[in-house]
């Protein structure tokens, strides 16, 4: 199966991310993905309009939807406004979800906390010990901050809290998900532990800028981007898929 995973529209009034969002949304369309996870940072400042007009395009693709709610998402506004579609395994509280597909199970785990930037995945430990519990097909785990370094002080500092737990604890398992795909930092990173994938998403929103133990300052090409995650023979393969920014007037 593939699965689509965009991340960190954040949409607001006047900015192009949305523009961005809908060009995605429609190279999705052609490419018809089996499911579509969306890790987090959907609008900025609760902007319910942009909700509306995010679901109302997610609808429009026919496929799985499921989402994560990220550190600057308004999580009542949306679950009103993704009433339906959201795939979340409960009516109220943690936004986590869990769906079994033929060849995958993709997992879903609300790390966020009210209102800060970083994640904490401990008081959700449990939640998910019970959900892989019931899982016996390779798995993808989702999450909005990542329980990783990526090596960009800023951003980890604001990563998710008690990384160190989830990865004792998924490194015991016998079969251990293929991979922990994530989003937050607006960039795509990939590292390793163990046999686990650790990835970060790409941004729809203009991405971060690089910088490697205090190296910055040199200009690179990056531009808004997503991934496509094939899980084929219990293998895990991951692509980049670069969207055309738009640029001020267009
Ligand atoms: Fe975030």
């Amino acid at each position: 199966m593939i699965v689509a995973q965009i991340s960190d529209i954040h949409a607001e009034p006047g900015s192009s991310s949305l523009l961005v969002f809908e060009r995605a949304i429609e190279w999705l369309r052609e490419f018809r993905p089996d499911a579509l996870v969306v890790t987090g940072d959907l609008v900025d400042r609760g902007w319910r309009d942009g909700y509306r007009r995010i679901a109302q395009r997610l609808q429009s693709l026919h496929v799985p939807v499921y989402l994560l709610p990220g550190n600057g998402d308004d999580e009542a506004a949306m679950r009103a406004e993704f009433t339906g579609i959201g795939g979340w395994a409960v009516p109220s509280g943690p936004m986590h979800f869990s769906a079994s597909f033929a060849d995958a199970t993709l997992i879903g785990v609300d790390v966020t906390v009210a209102g800060e930037s970083y994640g904490d995945i401990r008081p959700h430990l449990s939640w998910l010990r019970g959900v892989f519990a019931g899982v016996s097909m390779p798995a993808l785990l989702f999450m909005h901050q990542p329980p990783f370094s990526i090596g960009i002080e800023p951003l980890d500092q604001v990563g998710c809290r008690n990384g160190d737990e989830l990865m004792a604890f998924l490194e015991a398992m016998e079969n251990p998900p293929l991979g922990i795909i994530c989003g937050h930092v607006h960039r795509p990173v990939f590292s390793r532990v163990g046999s686990i994938a650790l990835q970060t998403c790409g941004s729809l929103c203009p991405p971060n800028p690089l910088v490697l133990g205090g190296r910055d300052g040199l200009s690179v090409l990056d531009g808004p981007s997503f991934l496509l995650h094939e899980v084929r023979n219990r293998q895990l393969l991951s692509h980049v898929v670069s969207m055309q920014s738009f640029t001020e007037g267009e």
